[in-house]
């Protein structure tokens, strides 16, 4: 039976110590890049639509922002293995300073993907920031420059992230209770 009632999510992370987070986070940006220099953000849909929404806006340097939809999960909890790139780069980036903006760094898969992409249009620089790592699912190394939190091996929603689409609105990350 379709039911509209929302399935339980234990906060893990909560909104007030996201925020806090996100303005160190912006402040470490804001000092890693030279005044001049205009940042191409770049959010890698969906999960981190609000994280990269409420970053930009502590980052002291000129913004231009672009998107990337990329997927390796469908519905499922554990990555496929396999990155559908949706739309390809369609936006300028030799000799720009890029920051790719993610959501949550698991197996690295994704993140590798498209950071050899970016690297082979030649930026004047690339740098990572992802909101959460969750470094014991690592089958790539990747060098994240900006960590927001790095987290056990759980299945998190929130903020967001999501499972199978749900709970991405949620204010806090959290644990969903099935
Ligand atoms: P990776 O390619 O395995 O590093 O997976 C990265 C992507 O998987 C993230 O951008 C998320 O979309 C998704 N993902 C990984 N772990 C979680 C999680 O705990 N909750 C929600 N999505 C996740």
């Amino acid at each position: 039976m379709f039911s509209m009632e929302k399935e339980p999510v234990r906060e893990f992370i909560s909104a007030e110590a996201i925020g806090r987070r996100i303005a160190e986070l912006g402040s470490a940006i804001t000092a890693g890049h030279a005044p001049a220099a205009e940042l191409v953000v770049v959010c890698v849909l969906k999960g981190p639509f609000i994280f990269a929404a409420d970053l930009v806006r502590h980052i002291g340097r000129p913004i231009r922002i672009e998107f990337l939809r990329a997927s390796s999960y469908g519905s499922r909890r554990t990555s496929s293995g396999e990155l559908s790139l949706g739309c390809g780069i369609d936006f300028e980036v030799a000799g720009c300073h890029v920051l790719v903006v993610e959501d949550i760094v698991d197996t690295g898969l994704t993140l590798s993907r498209i950071v050899e992409e970016l690297r082979m249009l030649a930026p004047a620089s690339l740098k990572i920031c992802a909101l959460l790592d969750k470094p014991s699912a690592r089958q790539v190394a990747v060098d994240i420059d900006y960590t927001g939190f790095t987290i056990p091996p759980l299945y998190v929603v929130g903020y967001g992230l999501d499972d199978a689409e749900m709970h991405r609105e949620l204010p806090f990350i959290g644990i969903p209770a099935r």
